[in-house]
């Protein structure tokens, strides 16, 4: 297993965790907006594994603001990761999958990828990266490369912590206390994803905290 992330420090820890567990983790330093870091990231999984049997694209950066709160800045910066940020990892996975005859290409998008919460950017790139999904599943099926899209809800993870400090505050006002989903939800979703028959496509999972509307 192969862990990708800019922080590679965190990275070395989190492969360190997984090792005690009795795993093996490969931290890769790269930026998936960077068409070059991504295709680096899938060669030396390659090089070093000899196969690549999963892409899971969880990159992602969301300003949860209205349109009219949000800069052209931060367009920019949800447009690089959460769209070219996919588009480039799958770009250099995709060749190397079509030869092996099979492949699972995990695309963490999101409810508002689905449906429309107040964030009118960020819910335009998660329907482009549902969309993506989608589209590319209809593709690639028939080289038994399956492509599932995850939609959740709110997680509790730092995916807030990224935020100016007052839509930081808005988004949280606006979660109040409801008990969101942890990260271990969703990976349970991409497990039972990715663990069915090669015949078998799970072409999109939504899960949302039970008391989100
Ligand atoms: N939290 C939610 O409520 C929620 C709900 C629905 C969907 N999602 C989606 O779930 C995914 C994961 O988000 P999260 O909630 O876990 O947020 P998070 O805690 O902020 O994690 C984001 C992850 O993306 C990595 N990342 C960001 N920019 C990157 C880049 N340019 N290149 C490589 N890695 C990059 C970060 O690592 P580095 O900073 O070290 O690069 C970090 O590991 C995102 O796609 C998000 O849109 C989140």
């Amino acid at each position: 297993m192969a862990l990708a992330a800019r922080r590679v420090e965190r990275l070395t820890h989190l492969a360190a965790r997984i090792g005690q567990a009795g795993g093996e983790a490969l931290p890769i330093e790269a930026d998936v907006t960077e068409e070059a870091q991504a295709a680096g990231m899938v060669q030396r999984v390659v090089r070093e594994s000899g196969r690549l049997d999963m892409l899971l694209c969880v990159a992602g950066v969301g300003v949860a603001a209205p349109f009219q709160n949000t800069t052209t800045a931060e367009y920019r910066q949800m447009v690089d990761v959460n769209i070219l940020g996919l588009l480039y990892p799958i770009h250099a996975a995709l060749p190397v999958m079509k030869q092996q005859g099979d492949g699972h290409i995990v695309i963490v998008s999101s409810g508002t990828g689905r449906y429309i919460h107040p964030s009118t950017v960020y819910s335009g790139t998660k329907h482009a990266a549902s969309a993506i999904a989608e589209s590319l599943r209809r593709e690639i099926g028939k080289d038994f490369i399956r492509v599932t899209s995850i939609e959740p809800g709110a997680v509790k993870t730092e995916f807030t912590a990224h935020m100016r400090a007052d839509v930081r505050t808005a988004v949280e006002q606006r979660l109040g206390d409801m008990e969101q989903l942890t990260s271990g939800d969703v990976a349970g979703a991409i497990l039972y994803a990715v663990t069915q028959p090669r015949h078998v496509n799970v072409n999109i999972l939504t899960l949302y905290p039970t008391q989100q509307a």
